[in-house]
């Protein structure tokens, strides 16, 4: 077999999943699948190889759901973390390690990272102004804020980034920004960060990438790459206001994290470390193979930003390939997580149990190599039942039952060929080699048509020798037609393995053979004659349109949902009805608030002091997950004053502040307006 690279080892890592919600097909066709192809691929030909998964912990998705959920960013990542985990396994990904950014290995290797660079003087150090939302206190940093693209015009572009057109953006180059936390415009505010100067490797990325690799990285990655050198790169921020992150690991960064975009990719190193000691030899040894698998949104930052990263640390290879793919849509849709418009993994594993394999074909069948493509049900059935069933599952099937029909399951003998059996062998030895090379290719829709074409030789070499008519009058003839057969059997199931692993296992038990190497994929005798095969095992299976039906309703009710929600937000059901006088029993002013701080032991309670006008008073109130006191200090507000005093964590709170609650969770000041004094009195 040819081998197309004289590389020593590979590191393939497939884009870190952000753990704010389960892996969808997407996911799976985009990253996940074929990256596992590669691996197992590369593993059955003896490669040295490890495979790099985790989960992406850090990053306003997360502090967004956490928000939203009012749970901690912790519980967030743990929730997802282990589920994301568990349905990959259960799918067979087969990754050497899945880790996650949120481990300490990780923050101390993202920590001396960083470190080195701010210590090799990497990093421009500059007061730059950030929008910031008034009303809850926040820098908005990437997906706390939105606003039109300045490139597509897409409206509902991140502060980093716009996931219709792919470009990278900071916060300031959006048109009419809000804050996703309230709503409101924010405005910009005086803050320091650290930036990567990308200008200054301009030159090298179009050396290294635009000249080292025409011709060899896709066509989508290589034309996003030349698109943003030729716009022209910008100092970009590497550090973030937020408080859910890798520590900035300086003095004078309080309250700063690293930009989860740094931290994350060197998350596959820190996962490296984790899996073996031995982590240096797959990051820094030029005769590594470093390929990154990904989705297209992930471009900028897998072929520049984080090269360039490497680059500046001095002692990494950079990567041989980012063999990113487009994007797959659902019925005509963008997947959409927030929407709940997806195909998710665990739902997937628990409603097709032992289906594992009928989706990864589907999704290599039909990945989005070169275009977006869509998924639908319909396909998903046809493929399985005029694919899988009808050739594949039907050739193993049908010759496996013959062999045990007329020799009692042993493999009969090959006595002597015809010309046709000399050509059928032939075109066997081919094709080992071609689907080598469309993996080596990424090709992989490519090469699984190849698997399938041989299935397909096989059900023709059956369909044009006719054994069940010739057993009678021919039993020797017959012998060699199953040999043969069965032979196209075995290659089957050492062709398939890195796609179907699962079935390529039972086809394996099924012909009592063992696991093989891809070299052996041309060796034509597996089968030794009078080898005792065992019954064949249900391969495939018909999907009935029921179960059809079933997704798809399940989608309709998706989308009547979205609708729903959208002609009527979920506001809170109105009270009972009270009296005026009940009303007017309320005294309520207008105050300022004059010092806060957290109440000890409680992450909920801040403690208030607060000028009402009739006088100084302390107010507990519950909001501090939303609110730093540093921030509230002579906010107006308006108070219920004439609330009995409660003690709460041992405290006199005398009165309540009033607030303002969306039915997302998000909570605001109810404002006085401007004139009106302290101690004004609302009615
Ligand atoms: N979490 C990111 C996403 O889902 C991918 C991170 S890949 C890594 O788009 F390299 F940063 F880890
Ligand atoms: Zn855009």
């Amino acid at each position: 077999m040819d081998r197309l690279s004289n590389f020593k080892r590979y590191t393939v890592t497939s884009a870190l999943p952000y753990a704010n919600g389960p892996v969808h097909i997407g996911h799976l066709a985009g990253v996940y699948v074929p990256a596992d192809i590669f691996v197992r691929f590369l593993r059955m030909n003896g490669e040295d190889v490890i495979f790099i998964g985790g989960s992406d912990e850090h990053g306003v998705p997360i502090t967004i759901k956490a928000l939203r959920q009012g749970v901690t960013p912790q519980e967030i990542v743990d929730r997802y973390h282990g589920m994301i985990k568990k349905s990959f396994e259960e799918f067979g990904i087969s990754f050497d390690i899945y880790s996650r950014t949120s481990n300490k290995i990780h923050h101390e290797t993202a920590s001396a990272f960083f470190k080195k660079l701010y210590e090799d003087g990497k990093f421009i150090e500059k007061v730059s102004q950030q929008y910031y939302d008034e009303a809850t206190g926040h820098f908005l940093a990437d997906r706390y804020i939105t606003g039109t693209c300045p490139h597509c015009g897409y409206d509902r572009a991140y502060g980093d980034q716009c996931e219709k057109c792919g470009t990278s953006l900071n916060a300031t180059d959006l048109i009419e920004p809000s804050s996703v936390l309230s709503g409101n415009k924010p405005v910009l505010r005086d803050t320091k960060h650290w930036f990567l100067p990308l200008d200054q490797y301009e030159p090298w990325l179009r050396e290294w990438i635009l000249e080292g690799h025409k011709g060899d990285w896709k066509a989508n990655v290589y034309g996003q790459c030349k698109s943003w050198i030729e716009q022209g790169l910008q100092p970009r921020a590497v550090t973030r206001d937020l408080d859910w992150g890798v520590k900035v690991p300086i003095d004078g960064a309080d309250g700063k994290v690293l930009y989860v975009w740094f931290d994350a990719p060197i998350g596959y190193i820190s996962a490296t470390r984790e899996l073996t000691p031995e982590w240096e030899k797959y990051w820094k040894d030029p005769e590594t193979k470093l390929i990154h698998f990904i989705g297209k949104d992930n471009i900028v930052f897998h072929c520049i930003i984080f090269p360039a990263m490497l680059k500046a640390e001095g002692s990494y290879i950079l990567p041989d390939n980012v063999p990113a793919n487009e994007f797959l849509n659902l019925e005509g849709e963008k997947i959409s997580t927030s929407r709940n418009w997806a195909v998710w993994l665990h739902e997937y594993l628990q409603e097709f149990p032992g289906k594992q394999d009928v989706l990864r074909y589907v999704l290599t069948s039909n990945a989005p190599e070169t275009k977006d493509n869509d998924f639908t049900w319909k396909d998903f059935q046809t493929r399985n039942n005029s694919e899988l069933v009808a050739i594949l599952g039907n050739f193993i099937n049908r010759t496996v039952v013959l062999t045990h029909k007329y020799f009692e399951g042993k493999v009969p003998a090959a006595i002597s060929y015809t010309d046709a059996d000399k050509a059928a062998l032939e075109e066997m030895r081919q094709f080992p080699g071609r689907i080598a090379t469309s993996l080596y290719g990424y090709r992989f829709r490519e090469a699984l048509t190849e698997v399938m074409n041989l299935a397909r030789l096989g059900n023709k070499y059956l369909t044009d020798n006719e054994p069940w008519k010739k057993f009678s009058s021919d039993p020797i003839r017959v012998g060699t037609i199953l040999n043969l057969s069965l032979q196209i059997c075995a290659q089957l199931a050492i062709v398939a393995e890195p796609f179907l692993p699962f079935s390529a296992a039972k086809i394996r038990h099924t012909l009592n053979l063992p696991k093989f190497k891809w070299e052996d994929a041309v060796a034509l005798n597996w089968l030794k004659e009078a080898q005792q095969l065992n019954q064949p095992e249900l391969l495939f299976e018909k999907i009935e349109d029921s179960q059809i039906q079933t997704q798809i309703q399940k989608l309709l009710d998706t989308k009547k949902a979205n609708l729903e929600a959208q002609a009527k937000p979920p506001v809170k059901p109105m009270k009972e009805s009270i009296q005026y006088d009940d009303f007017v029993k309320m005294d309520i002013r207008v105050g300022t608030i004059l010092e806060a701080e957290k109440v000890a032991k409680t992450d909920k309670l801040l403690k208030l002091k607060i000028d009402t006008g009739i006088d100084q008073r302390i107010v507990i109130s519950g909001i501090a997950k939303y609110f730093k006191p540093e921030e509230i200090i002579g906010k107006r507000v308006c108070v219920l004053a004439n609330l009995s005093p409660r003690k709460l964590k041992g405290i006199d709170s005398q009165g309540m502040i009033l607030m303002a609650e969306n039915p997302d969770g998000t909570l605001f000041f109810v404002a006085p307006p401007d004139d009106a004094m302290n101690g004004a009195d609302i009615k």
